[in-house]
Order: structure tokens, then C-alpha cells, then sequence
């Protein structure tokens, strides 16, 4: 007989089936709950919520254990790295055969260009447009032109859109930063891989190509590879309930930039480089940023530290510790003093009992922003650079959900607002 959890309310004593998963995770069903007996759960931010079941990314928090598809991440960093296989793998479920490979990339290529006018909205932006807004704005877009994709009826119509997107994503951040800074677009050169064509088109200019250090392209490649997926994140669970709708693709990934802005989210990439920036201008001692971030009655945290899932160091943040190590030795800038401040700051929390008590450590966002900015990547694009490569997650996300054709997601409240009130007339208030 399969296992059972009992509630226990009211005298009424309450069945309900158990589920496990595939690496032992238990979630009690309680789907039935409301429908049969009126009652609910009451869990506000999820924290014990299962919305799905997925076979995309494993996380095990108190081990520190990050898994795509069941391979742990590690294996993609000491591997040549290559984020366009993990975004096939995250995609398809497999990693692509030398055919496969060949044929995805042959369809990033064929689409890296965007539609003639959408570069005439990129030219029209001030130059302070927040580019997560200007992103958000772009991915719904591209809808317009890509009509054909608004319904998906078989995996290579997925596949084909899929590429699309991962494609034109690198296009669109690369002319965000183009045109907020006031610089001519540079266009896609189909002769180069993903990240170097990047590189390229951020920083290359009519009369002087860019040079593409390895170094570089490798750390690109990491940085992207290692934000793939995060399983049911804040924006991975705003990308599926905005598909449980039978929202198209283009609407539920826009949806998604937006929740990745929050700097409780994506945007803590950001707010780490502007503490350590902070730091080093003199407003504030490493010591008293820890404090700050300890004070109850200061809204102020310690960015790119702590996680909902993690209770143990943030594996990807263990891996982009040692790759700042590793490219700033290449880079011969292994004196920025903000590496110098992120490596004091995590020296006093990992020896605070604040920290230690909460099984606060460093996230992802916490050293990825030092890598970026080794690039010449500016702060405020840093949250672009985690939605380019967080996008193949989300797509793979929201093809379980559209594909289990369930229903919609629809949470319930505790209503605690006024009783029946009467109307008061306008003249009598
Ligand atoms: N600095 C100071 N205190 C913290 C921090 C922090 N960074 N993170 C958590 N705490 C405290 C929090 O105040 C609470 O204390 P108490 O139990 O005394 O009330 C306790 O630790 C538990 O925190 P929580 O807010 O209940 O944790 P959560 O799971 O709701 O939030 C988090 C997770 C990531 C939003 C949070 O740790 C945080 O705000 N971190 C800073 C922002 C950040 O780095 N975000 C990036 C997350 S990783 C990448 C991503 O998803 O984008």
C-alpha cells in the first residue's frame, strides 16, 4: 500500500497520498484539500511548496549540490566549457550528439540578426533607461515578429524558437549597452561562437575589432553556464505561472527579466558591486557593513549572501571564487581592490555567529559581478548578463509546464479585511 500522511483538524482525521522523488525529496499531496474540505495551507512565500514536479535541475541545499539534468555542474567547468550545451541539454533533455550540436548551433547562427525596426527602439532610448527594463521590453517584442511562435505544436517548432531566443538574447543585450552608451551597433559575426560574437558586439568598434582573450571567453562561458537553471527560483516560478495561463513563450520569459530585477533576486549582483564600491570609496569599513546587514532595525543585507535553498556555500559561488582567482592571475589585475573587500567581507560573516547561526554564505551573485566587471562589463548590465543565461532555464521551464497542460496556478488567501461594510456617499465621508 502506497504511504499516506494524516491530518488531524476539527475531529475530522484527513488522508492524504505521499509522494517521493527521485533523489528522496517528500512532498504530501494536498491537492484535494480545499476541493474536498474546504480547508487550506498557509505558507507565503512557498517555502514548503512543491508547484511541480520537474525533471530540469536537482538542487540539494545542506550538501551544496547543483545538478542539470542530473549532472553535477562541476563537470561543466572542469570540461571545455560551453554554455551552448547545457542550454541544449536544459532544452532537450540530453546532451546533443556531434549532429545535434551542429545543427542547434547552425540555428543560433541563422538567427543572431533582429528585425530591421526593432534596432530603431534601441535608438531611442535615454541614455539612464534601466536595461532590465529596456530587456523585459525586447523579449515581449520579439513577439511581434515571431507570430508564427505564439503557439508551439511539436519539440522542433520548440527547438527552433528556443534557439531564436538564446540567439537573439546576446544580440539585444549586446545593442542595450550599445545604445545606452551612445555607440554605433555592431552586428553579429556568424564566424564566431557564442560568447566570443558577444564579446564582440559589446566591445568592438567600426574601426578597431575587439580582441577575444580566452581568458575571457572561458569565464563568459562560466558565468553563463553556471546561471543556467536553479530549479523553482523567484523567476522560474514567475515564467511558469504566467505559462500555467497558456501564456505564449515570448510573454512568460519577459515576465521572468522582471522578477530577476529585485535585488533580493538577479538584481543582488548588482547591489554586491555597489556595496563593495562603497566600501572602497570610504562611506563604510567592511566591519561595519557586517553590522549594518546584522542590525534588525536596518533594512540593509549583506548582498550576495544567504539563499532560500542553500544552507551550506553556494556551489556556483565556490566555482566563480576560484575562477576570479584563476582569470585575474591571467588578467594581471589580481589587485582590484573590490576582489580584496569581497574576500575581507566573507572572511568576518563566515566568523560572525550571525552568519554562521543562519547558514548564511556566499551566493552566486557574490563574486560573479568581479569577473563581470574584469570583462568590462558595466554594473548595471549585470543582471542582463544573469537573465542571458538563466533564459535557457526558463524556456525549459516553461515547456513542463505547458506541455503537462495543467491547470492554472491560482494560490488562495486568509482574507483579514473589514466584515460586510456599508457604503458611505461621497458627500457624507
Ligand atoms: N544579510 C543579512 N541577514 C540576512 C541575509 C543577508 N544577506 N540573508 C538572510 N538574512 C537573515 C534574515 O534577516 C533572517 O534573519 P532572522 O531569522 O533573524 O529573521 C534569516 O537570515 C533568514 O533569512 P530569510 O530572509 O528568511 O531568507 P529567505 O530564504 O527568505 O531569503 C535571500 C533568501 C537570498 C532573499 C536572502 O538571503 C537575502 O536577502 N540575501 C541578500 C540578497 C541576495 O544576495 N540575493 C541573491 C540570492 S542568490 C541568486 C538569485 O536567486 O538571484
Amino acid at each position: 500500500m502506497s504511504e499516506k500522511a494524516t491530518l488531524s483538524i476539527r475531529g475530522k482525521c484527513i488522508e492524504f497520498p505521499v509522494y517521493e522523488g527521485t533523489e528522496g525529496d517528500v512532498a504530501v499531496d494536498i491537492s484535494q484539500l480545499y476541493p474536498e474540505h474546504k480547508l487550506m495551507t498557509y505558507d507565503p512565500s512557498l517555502a514548503s511548496t512543491a508547484v511541480c514536479r520537474s525533471t530540469v535541475t536537482y538542487i540539494d541545499g545542506d550538501k551544496g549540490i547543483l545538478r542539470y539534468r542530473g549532472i553535477p555542474i562541476e563537470k561543466f567547468v572542469h570540461e571545455s566549457p560551453n554554455f551552448i550545451e547545457v542550454a541544449y541539454l536544459l532544452l532537450a533533455g540530453n546532451l546533443p550528439t556531434p549532429e545535434e550540436g551542429k545543427a542547434f548551433r547552425r540555428r543560433l547562427t541563422e538567427n543572431e540578426l533582429l528585425p530591421e525596426p526593432m534596432e530603431h527602439y534601441f535608438s531611442r532610448v535615454p541614455k539612464t533607461a534601466p536595461p532590465m527594463a529596456l530587456l523585459s521590453a525586447a523579449m515581449n517584442n520579439l513577439a511581434c515578429y515571431h507570430t508564427e511562435f505564439l503557439e508551439l505544436d511539436n519539440d522542433d517548432q520548440f527547438m527552433e524558437i528556443s534557439a531564436r531566443l538564446i540567439s537573439k538574447i546576446r544580440t539585444i543585450a549586446s545593442y542595450i549597452y550599445r545604445r545606452t552608451h551612445y555607440l554605433p551597433l555592431i552586428y553579429p559575426n556568424p564566424n564566431m561562437r557564442y560568447c566570443a560574437n558577444f564579446l564582440h558586439m559589446m566591445f568592438s568598434l567600426p574601426y578597431s575589432p575587439y580582441e577575444v582573450t580566452p581568458e575571457i571567453e572561458d569565464a563568459l562561458n562560466l558565468i553563463l553556464i553556471l546561471h543556467a537553471d536553479h530549479e523553482q527560483n523567484c523567476s522560474a516560478a514567475t515564467v511558469r505561472v504566467v505559462a500555467s495561463s497558456r501564456a505564449n513563450l515570448f510573454a512568460s520569459c519577459a515576465a521572468g527579466i522582471c522578477a530577476l530585477w529585485g535585488s533580493l533576486h538577479g538584481g543582488a549582483n548588482v547591489a554586491v558591486m555597489e556595496m563593495l564600491a562603497r566600501i572602497h570609496e570610504g562611506g563604510l569599513s567592511p566591519e561595519e557593513c557586517i553590522k549594518m546587514a546584522k542590525d534588525k532595525n536596518n533594512p540593509f543585507r549583506l548582498f550576495g549572501f544567504g539563499h532560500r535553498v542553500y544552507k551550506n556555500y553556494d556551489p556556483r559561488a565556490k566555482i566563480l571564487r576560484a575562477a576570479c582567482d584563476r582569470v585575474f592571475a591571467k588578467l594581471k589585475t589580481q589587485n582590484d581592490p573590490l576582489l580584496n573587500i569581497a574576500r575581507r567581507l566573507e572572511e568576518l560573516a563566515l566568523s560572525d555567529s550571525y552568519f554562521i547561526d543562519r547558514k548564511l554564505y556566499p551566493n552566486v551573485d557574490f563574486y560573479s559581478g568581479l569577473l563581470l566587471r574584469s570583462m568590462g562589463i558595466p554594473t548595471n548590465m549585470f543582471t542582463v548578463m544573469f537573465a542571458m543565461g538563466r533564459l535557457p532555464g526558463w524556456i525549459a521551464q516553461w515547456k513542463e509546464q505547458h506541455d503537462a497542460q495543467g491547470r492554472i496556478i491560482r494560490p488562495r488567501q486568509i482574507y483579514v479585511g473589514n466584515n460586510e461594510t456599508d457604503y458611505t456617499p461621497e458627500n457624507m465621508r
